[in-house]
């Protein structure tokens, strides 16, 4: 089925995904909308997070998607049982996938994740992952100052470290912690630095490719694969400024991004 697959995001963050399914599907055309001006959905309350959410859905809906990925662990929290039952493609957040990576690769069963304000506060992933495995410790951290960097294109350097290394401290005291999940779509960004600032002795969790599997999975299942022979279409829409954004896809897609589509939702 020559449809799309829809990803949205509060920003760039889910260009980390994109980027897995780009990889995993690589015929599977994608359009990809970031709500960028209104980035970070973290801090921000839950019936707001729920709206934005909707005009993006509602965006890309008629753009007619064949499934929707919800690129954004905020969103995800919120929006994901709501978009489930309401819709009637096949929707995927990241949550999941990412508790259940984690959950394959602990030794330890003591796990922890780092998040937005939003997704720590909804407590989502120690539900999700205690689902799947009752006795596992999980140890979480809300880091806000993140997002911000990465939205900026700011991944390296000396404040970007210095950031990562303050906030992390708190989770440092957890010796026998061995795997780190990134319950943010912008936190694979950093991830250099987050590895650097825990230590080699924890393995970091990131969503995206276990999501991507996820999406090939039920695309398989439900034989909307496409099969054809045609190059893959990406598409790009953002409310906030084109160039900063494309400075950011061209870096994480490794190809040059350009014609990034400027949009606005409502409100
Ligand atoms: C945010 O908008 O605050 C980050 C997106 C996410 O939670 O993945």
């Amino acid at each position: 089925m020559k449809q799309p697959i829809g990803v949205i995001d509060s920003g760039v963050g889910g260009l980390t995904v994109a980027s897995e399914l780009m990889r995993q599907l690589p015929k599977e055309s994608i359009i990809y909308l970031g709500d960028t001006k209104r980035c970070p959905y973290g801090p921000r309350p839950k019936e707001e997070v729920i709206q934005y959410t909707m005009e993006m859905v509602h965006f890309l809906l008629g753009k007619n998607i064949k499934m929707l990925v919800i690129a954004c662990n905020t969103a995800t929290a919120y929006t994901l049982d709501l978009l489930k039952e309401t819709l009637d493609i096949p929707v995927v957040g990241v949550i999941q996938p990412g508790a259940r990576a984690a959950i394959t690769q602990t030794r330890t069963d003591e796990v922890g994740v780092i998040g937005t304000e939003g997704t720590i506060a909804s407590q989502q992933y120690p539900r999700t992952l205690k689902h799947i495995h009752t006795d596992l410790i999980v140890h979480d951290l809300a880091c806000p100052a993140f997002v911000p960097l990465v939205e900026k294109g700011i991944v390296s350097g000396r404040d970007a470290y210095e950031t990562v290394v303050s906030t992390l401290q708190p989770l440092k005291k957890y010796k026998n912690m061995d795997t780190l999940i990134l319950g943010c779509t912008h936190y694979p960004m950093i991830r250099d630095l987050i590895q650097e600032v825990m230590g080699s002795t924890v393995t970091i969790i990131s969503s995206g490719e276990e999501t991507a599997r996820e999406v090939s999975t039920i695309l398989g299942y439900k034989k909307t694969l496409y099969v054809g022979n045609d190059a893959p279409v990406y598409q790009f829409y953002t409310t906030g400024d084109t160039a900063i954004f494309e400075m950011i896809a061209s870096r994480w897609l490794e190809q040059k991004i350009e014609a990034v589509n400027k949009i606005h939702l409502t409100k």
